[in-house]
């Protein structure tokens, strides 16, 4: 099975990767993943991208894709993956294309296009903090910790994303609008496009998923 999910940032592509990829047993490929490990890091390749994301920019597209490319030839790609974040410009979409169908002509994506409308994402994003150890997402309103600023499941510290600050989500809301939105219609004159209401509880939402998912 094949996934990517689409949608603007704080629509829920994460937390509904995590799901699928447990209902599947399919890789989640969060390119925003990958590049917050790098810095964290501290890599070369974290130096060069830390300044970009902290202003809610894109990384260049040559550096996504070589990373993607690299990512997919994993072992545990092979039966399926879901991109969770990627791509983000018609360039990464016509380079994703091409990575395709030199790893295997008969791989089917289903694109799921999540959607929500821009004041409950800046919501959801200045409450939402992550865990600095192994990363499970929290939400201060929605799902607040058991213990004030320590992750249930292993006792880290919730910290909040660089990125997650009310003016830098504006920002990206921009940039999404301007370069990966267009990815909407590039995907919808292909098929298996679908469009799945993000403003509701997790569960229904992911409930839709599994439904596409299943359809043949
Ligand atoms: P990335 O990490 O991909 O961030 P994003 O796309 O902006 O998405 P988010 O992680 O913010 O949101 P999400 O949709 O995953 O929502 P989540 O499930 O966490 O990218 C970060 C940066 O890296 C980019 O700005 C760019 O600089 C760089 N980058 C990454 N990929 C790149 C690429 N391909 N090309 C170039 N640059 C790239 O949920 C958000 C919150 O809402 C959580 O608190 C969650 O608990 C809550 N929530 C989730 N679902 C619901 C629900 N149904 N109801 C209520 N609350 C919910």
């Amino acid at each position: 099975m094949y996934v990517m999910l689409l949608g603007a940032p704080g629509v829920g592509k994460g937390t509904q990767a995590k799901l699928i990829m447990d209902k599947f047993r399919i890789p989640q490929i969060s390119t925003g993943d990958i590049l917050r490990a790098e810095v964290k890091k501290m890599t070369p390749l974290g130096k060069e991208v830390k300044a970009v994301m902290d202003r809610g920019e894109l990384v260049s597209d040559e550096l996504i894709l070589k990373i993607i490319e690299n990512r997919l030839k994993e072992p545990d790609c092979q039966n399926g993956f879901i991109l969770d974040g990627f791509p983000r410009t018609i360039p990464q979409a016509e380079g994703l294309d091409v990575i395709l169908q030199k790893l295997d002509n008969h791989i089917t994506l289903k694109v799921i296009e999540i959607s929500v409308p821009d004041e409950e994402i800046i919501k959801r994003l200045t409450s939402r903090r992550v865990c600095s150890n192994c990363g499970e997402l929290y939400n201060l309103l929605l799902k607040p910790p058991l213990d004030d600023n320590k992750c249930d499941k292993c006792g880290g510290e919730l910290i909040q994303r660089d990125d997650d600050k009310e003016e830098t989500i504006r920002k990206r809301l921009e940039v999404y609008r301007r370069s990966t939105e267009p990815l909407i219609g590039y995907y919808k004159q292909k098929k298996n496009f679908y469009r799945v209401d993000g403003a509701r509880p997790v569960e229904a939402v992911f409930a839709e998923i599994v439904r596409v998912l299943s359809e043949k």
